[in-house]
């Protein structure tokens, strides 16, 4: 009927609303010759895959003798991660989909049948075979691991980390499984990183994940009261990449007074477009003043204008992945600063070198010494002379010039040397 009419706005609003409002209704007055009952034995099992279910199901009895119809299959089910129900058609009577363990499973399965035996139309059963299986409440509650998180360093290795709860009893032992859809069943964590004695987090190396595929992993673990409760999270790694610090950068002062600053991509497994940057700058100007500010940029350089007069102009950088090649990213750690500075060399800039400070203390008690001495020698030969006017003269001009040489003792040995002789 619709596909030979012209189809006016108002019948296709129609159309929709009763395709939306279930199939069964516009097409029942077709084929009412037989029940189309909804499939039978519906089962879901889980082989170890960390909740990657495998849903089983049979045609309904009724239709084991009809042959000249064509039986294909709705299924339904709840998928906790989107929250939302999913739905799909299959002439297949088994279908496998990822559901969090630590929730309750629901399925509903439908038949149907096109073909002779409805008037070639496609009719779908009125009723659905539903299962709900109730999620296992296994482990002390409040024991689970928490603040999940995997990190994929620099695209090498992928770290996961977790806390424990604080009513995780202190001998447990935690284990981390993980499972993707290339592994026939979960694999326990290769290595384990250990902080204080305990399970902190799982160390996996570059080959032992896949990227663009959802990896479910689970936390679990047993305790001398009881098993712990397990933590799930499902996730693709190539989200939670966070770039290495930028290690090679390079400023250089151009004759034409522009600073330019240039790094490289520290992720080689990355085509430069993967990448953005972050650059810091901070400037000082002649007055002292700082001033701070960041610049977003694609580029592995930035030119900075600068009067290159009396100012000082330090950077620092960091990166992170664009959002056309992933959902998501992590900042990379900063880089080490590089300045440039056009300031004067401040005196109190200038750390004195010990090596220097030392040779000057020893010329200095040298020095005082022969002083000393030279008083003393001074005072010895006015008590010995009897010719006291020419004496007292030259006593008293001795001790000038031990005085002016004591007095000009830092600015070299040669003069206390002459005053002792
Ligand atoms: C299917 O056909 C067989 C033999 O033709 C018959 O014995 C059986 O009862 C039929 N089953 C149903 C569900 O009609
Ligand atoms: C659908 O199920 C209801 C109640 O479970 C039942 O009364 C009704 O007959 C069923 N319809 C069909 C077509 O089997
Ligand atoms: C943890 O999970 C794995 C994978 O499902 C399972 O084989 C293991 O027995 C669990 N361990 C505990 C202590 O529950």
């Amino acid at each position: 009927m619709a596909s030979t009419s012209p189809l006016t706005p108002s019948f296709s609003l129609m159309l929709l609303f009763l395709t939306r409002g279930g199939l069964t209704g516009l097409l029942l007055t077709h084929a009412a010759q037989f029940a189309l009952d909804p499939p039978e034995d519906l089962k879901v099992s889980d082989p170890g895959r960390l909740g990657y279910l495998d849903i089983t199901w049979s045609p309904p009895s009724s239709l084991v003798n009809v042959t000249q119809c064509q039986i294909q299959y709705q299924l339904e089910y709840f998928n906790p991660f989107g929250n939302t129900w999913a739905a799909l058609r299959t002439t297949r009577k088994t279908y496998s989909a990822q559901f969090d363990p630590s929730k309750d499973v629901m399925v509903r399965a439908y038949t149907l049948a096109k073909g002779p035996c409805t008037d070639g139309v496609l009719r779908r059963s009125e009723n659905y075979t539903e299962l709900i299986q109730k999620a296992p409440s296994t482990g002390i509650a409040g024991t689970e691991a928490k603040e999940f998180t995997c990190m994929f360093q620099n695209m090498e290795r992928v770290e996961c980390t977790w806390t424990r709860s604080l009513r995780t009893p202190a001998d447990s032992q935690q284990n981390l499984f993980f499972w993707y859809k290339a592994l026939e069943q979960a694999v326990e964590c290769p290595k384990y990183i250990l902080s204080a004695g305990v399970r902190s987090g799982c160390l996996f190396s570059r080959n032992s994940l896949v990227e663009f595929s959802d990896i479910i992993f689970c936390v679990n673990g047993s305790s001398s009261e009881g098993p712990l409760k397990p933590v799930f999270a499902s996730l693709q790694i190539q989200n939670h990449i966070k770039p290495a610090a930028t290690e090679k950068l390079d400023l250089q002062a151009g004759s034409d007074g522009q600073l330019e600053l240039l790094w490289e991509n520290p992720v080689t497994r990355l085509p430069g477009y993967c990448l953005e940057w972050e650059v810091e700058h901070i400037h000082e100007g002649p007055d002292g003043k700082i001033t701070m500010r960041t610049v977003e940029t694609k580029e592995t350089k930035l030119t900075v204008p600068t009067t290159l007069h009396m100012e000082r102009n330090c950077f620092q950088v960091r990166s992170k992945l664009s959002t056309y090649c992933v959902d998501e990213t992590l900042w990379s750690d900063w880089s080490n600063e590089v300045c440039h500075s056009e300031k004067e060399e401040a005196a109190p800039e200038l750390k004195p070198d010990p090596a220097p400070v030392c040779i000057y203390v020893a010329i200095a008690v040298i020095a005082l010494l022969i002083v000393c001495l030279s008083v003393w020698a001074a005072i010895k030969m006015k008590k010995t002379e009897p010719e006291k006017k020419l004496g007292s003269r030259l006593a008293s001009l001795f001790a000038k010039t031990s005085t002016y040489a004591a007095g000009k003792v830092f600015s070299g040995k040669q003069t206390c040397t002459d005053a002792i002789i």
